[in-house]
């Protein structure tokens, strides 16, 4: 099965590009552009990532960020992630950027996105692997906040899909962004939230319903209320579940206590990601061995999670349709 796992066509709808900075690049960056980092090194670096909850790993994710600085910088770290799509067979990504991260620390909106832009081109020309932007608001800044964010993003408009919402869920529920996500929509974007991760299921109807999401990050507190889980199913709303990171964060206790396999087999529209991989030990294979070494799944289920990211991904049609025919026949020829 892991070899089934790996050779699988994939599809990624929830990777923070800011979170795949691995401490070797984040040494480099810091380096070249003449920052100190309190660690001797990556290894140690990376030993201190242990987290109890969200917030305490935003705490760190927003110090490694600080690394990030040129346009090359940006360039490298999209770079970098790409290659590693490569590896693991992703024909598609869509990638959330935070400018606000960069821009509160006097790095221009044009700098962070035509940075990460060129990579996602050149990965389209030389590795095949094809993608869209999306922008996060991040939800612990203000609204007025956000909303000098999408303003700044307008003239980028042809670069980015969609609009998003992350950092800390609890206690900024999506209403704290409903006049923000509307004034999007007449913009243009399409729009995503992260609701269910470490909030409650209102949450997630609230994304819905206030803030027209096509996609819900995370939502495996939907469980929380059957009637929202009979709801995603009748509606086929995607879900963009992140295994390895919802246990790095003591969303489930383990991966034999994640509810995703249950949830497909429900008829949720779920699929896997890797969120912060740099952070939280794996990208989109090791996601997918993780869950599968924990639940005992057939093939057509393990696929399914690409069929489903497919069908949720912001492209089109005819580009969907040769996506799932690359599942299928990779299906076929190894049952
Ligand atoms: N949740 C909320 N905000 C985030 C995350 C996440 O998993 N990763 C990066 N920012
Ligand atoms: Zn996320």
């Amino acid at each position: 099965m892991n070899a089934f796992i790996q050779g699988l066509p994939k599809v990624e709808l929830h990777l923070h590009i800011e979170g795949s900075l691995e401490p070797e690049l984040l040494f480099k960056l810091a380096q070249r552009n003449g920052l100190s980092i309190p660690y001797d090194s990556p290894e140690e670096l990376r030993k201190a990532y242990e987290f109890e909850d969200l917030q305490s790993f935003l705490d760190i994710y927003y110090q490694g960020a600080n690394a990030l600085q040129t346009e090359q910088d940006f360039y490298d770290l999209t770079w970098a992630y790409l290659k590693r799509c490569e590896q693991d067979n992703v024909m598609h990504t869509e990638i959330f950027f935070d400018p606000q991260t960069h821009t509160e620390r006097g790095i221009s909106f044009g700098t962070v996105i035509n940075g990460i832009d060129r990579a996602l081109k050149e990965g389209e020309e030389s590795l095949g692997i094809s993608s869209q932007l999306i922008m996060c608001f991040l939800r612990h800044l203000s609204e007025q906040a956000a909303l000098e964010t999408l303003s700044q993003a307008l003239p980028y408009k042809d670069k980015i899909i969609a609009v998003g919402l992350d950092s800390s869920e609890k206690g900024h529920p999506p209403e704290k962004f409903a006049r923000v996500f509307t004034e999007a929509r007449k913009a243009g974007f399409l729009t995503v939230a992260h609701a269910g991760e470490e909030g409650p299921a209102q949450n997630i109807y609230d994304a819905i319903e206030l803030l027209g999401v096509s996609r819900v990050d995370h939502g495996v507190r939907c469980v929380e209320s059957d009637a929202l889980v009979e709801q995603l199913i009748e509606s086929q709303m995607p879900l963009t579940v992140c295994p390895l990171s919802n246990i790095k964060l003591c969303v489930f206790e383990s991966m034999a206590d994640h509810n995703i396999v249950e949830l497909l087999r429900k008829g949720v529209a779920v699929t896997i990601n890797s969120d912060d991989p740099a952070y939280f030990g794996g990208y989109m294979t090791d996601n997918f061995l993780a869950v599968s070494q924990a639940h005992k799944m057939s093939k057509e289920e393990i696929a399914k999670f690409t069929l489903n990211a497919i069908d949720a991904s912001f492209i089109d049609n005819e580009k969907k349709q040769a996506y799932r025919q690359r599942v299928n026949h990779y299906l076929n020829s190894e049952s």
